[in-house]
């Protein structure tokens, strides 16, 4: 099973001052090595995080395979298109959400659809659809030719019991059926160092892309240090009586 960092929030922290750190191309350096095996970005269409100039960075200056998640509208498609990162990973997008709220409707938006795997396949980038563990959803995705899936995991990390075992059985259902037409299966969306493992019942798991959780995380892990490096700083300040 391969990881791969969503490194958006480090950008939140930045645009939260309008700093130019930190840069979310320093966490992707320190996660690759840490032995992550991918990075994902997330250029949304309100650039409330990742920025333009971000994913170019994260092009040139960070050693792993770069995914971009985005949305299918021609603004970003014509970005991905110049950048060409290694994958791009399809996701419904709304203005005032918080963050992705479900999979994408591949049924519903076949042709559009179809019109943007196929112009990101002429330019040799794999395409991958975010999408929920529904069968109509997986079906339309194999129909569409796409070489990988990213099953949303979100329902599954909000629910308990009952809820969460239905929530597990959908996901194994939607894996086998995607890998059985030879689709690469990813999955990503809330999962954090608790609901990881209620998610290994799930067959043919390639890669987690894991955001959210890993920089709350690296904020507490890294306190320490950080209030450590400043209070060198003030080391040489002369006390006065
Ligand atoms: N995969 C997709 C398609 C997403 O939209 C997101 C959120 O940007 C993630 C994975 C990562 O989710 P989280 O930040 O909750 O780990």
């Amino acid at each position: 099973m391969y990881l791969g960092v969503n490194v958006d929030h480090i950008a939140t922290v930045r645009q939260a001052r309008g700093t130019r750190y930190p840069d979310p191309v320093d966490a992707a350096n320190l996660a690759a090595e840490a032995g992550a095996h991918g990075i994902t970005v997330h250029l949304r269409e309100d650039r409330r995080h990742i920025q333009d100039h971000d994913v170019w960075s994260m092009r040139k200056h960070q050693p792993l395979p770069l995914n971009l998640e985005m949305g299918n509208s021609a603004e970003i498609v014509e970005i991905a298109l110049k950048v060409q990162p290694d994958e791009v990973c399809l996701v419904p997008e709304k203005r005032a959400e918080l963050t992705t709220e479900g999979g994408l409707d591949v049924v519903g938006n076949h042709e559009a659809l179809e019109q943007s795997c196929r112009r990101f396949r002429d330019a040799g980038i794999a395409v991958s659809l975010f999408v929920d563990p529904d069968p109509r959803q997986i079906e339309a995705s194999i129909a569409l030719g796409v070489p990988m899936i990213e099953l949303h995991t979100g329902t599954f990390c909000e629910c308990e019991g009952e809820a969460r075992i239905a929530c597990v059985n959908e996901l194994i259902a939607a894996a086998k059926q995607a890998h059985a037409h030879g689709i690469q299966v990813n999955a990503g969306h809330g999962l954090n160092l608790e609901n990881l493992a209620g998610l290994f019942a799930v067959p043919h798991l390639h890669t987690l892309n894991i955001g959210h959780s890993i920089v709350a995380r690296a904020t507490l892990v890294g306190m320490k240090a950080a209030v450590l490096e400043m209070l060198a700083a003030m080391k040489p300040y002369a006390l006065s009586d």
